[in-house]
C-alpha cells in the first residue's frame, strides 16, 4: 500500500531537512523535486531547451554537488515557471509518490498540485531572514564563496517568481498543516512533522 507525504514551502525554510528526518522515521523514500528543477536548470545553463531537457531527464541526473549553487537555484526557478517543463516531471512525481512502502515527496507543489490526494500535507516556512542565514552558513560550509546579502537577495527573488507564476504556485495545501521553523531548533521542527503525520495516521 503507497502512503504519501508531502511537504512544501519557500526556499530553505528547512524542508529538505525535515523531508529526510520524516522519511527515515517512517521507512519512507524521499524525493526532493527540487532537484528535478535543479537539473534541468543545469542543463539549460549550458546552453539546452528547457523543454527538452525535462522530457529527457534521467534519475543519474538527479546527483551531483553542482546542482547546489545559487546559479542554479535561480535557473530551476526560472524553468520552473514553464507549464511545458512542469508537465514533463508530473508522472515521475507521482509514480514515485504511488511507490509501496511509502513515499515523502518535497517541493512547491506536491500537495496541491502533485499529491493532492496525499494523506499527510506539511507547510514548511520561516521568516525570509532566517532562512538566508541558514542558507548562507550552508553555501559557506560547502566553500562557496558567497554574501549573505546576495543570498538574501536572491531567496527572496525566487520566492516571489515561486510565488507568482501561473502554473503550480508555491501556496500552502488547504488541509496542509503549517510549521513555522523560524524560531525552532532542527530537532523541534521534526519532532512536531512527525507528530503531524502519526495524527494523521491516527484520523485527528
Ligand atoms: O527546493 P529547491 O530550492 O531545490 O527548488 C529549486 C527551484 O525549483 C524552486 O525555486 C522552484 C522550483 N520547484 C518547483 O517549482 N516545484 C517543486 N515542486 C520544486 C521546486
Amino acid at each position: 500500500m503507497s502512503y504519501t507525504i508531502a511537504i512544501d514551502g519557500p526556499a530553505a525554510a528547512g524542508k529538505g531537512t525535515i523531508s529526510k528526518a520524516v522519511a527515515a522515521h517512517f521507512g519512507f523514500a524521499h524525493l526532493d523535486t527540487g532537484l528535478l528543477y535543479r537539473a534541468v536548470g543545469a542543463c539549460v545553463l549550458l546552453g539546452a531547451d528547457p523543454v527538452e531537457a525535462a522530457k529527457s531527464l534521467t534519475s543519474e541526473d538527479l546527483q551531483g554537488d553542482n546542482l547546489r549553487t545559487p546559479e542554479v537555484a535561480q535557473s530551476a526557478s526560472k524553468v520552473a515557471v514553464i507549464g511545458e517543463v512542469r508537465a514533463a516531471l508530473i508522472e515521475f512525481q507521482r509514480a514515485f509518490a504511488r511507490r509501496a512502502g511509502g513515499a515523502v515527496l518535497d517541493g512547491r507543489d506536491i500537495g496541491t498540485v502533485i499529491c493532492p490526494e496525499a494523506e499527510a500535507k506539511l507547510f514548511v516556512t520561516a521568516s525570509a531572514e532566517v532562512r538566508a542565514d541558514r542558507r548562507f552558513a550552508e553555501l559557506v560550509q560547502n566553500g562557496m564563496d558567497v554574501s549573505r546579502d546576495t543570498v538574501l537577495a536572491d531567496v527572496v527573488e525566487r520566492d516571489r517568481r515561486d510565488r507568482e507564476r501561473a502554473e503550480a504556485p508555491l501556496v500552502a495545501a488547504q488541509d496542509a498543516v503549517e510549521i513555522d521553523t523560524s524560531n525552532l531548533s532542527i530537532e523541534e521542527a521534526v519532532s512536531r512533522a512527525i507528530q503531524v503525520v502519526e495524527g494523521r495516521k491516527n484520523g485527528i
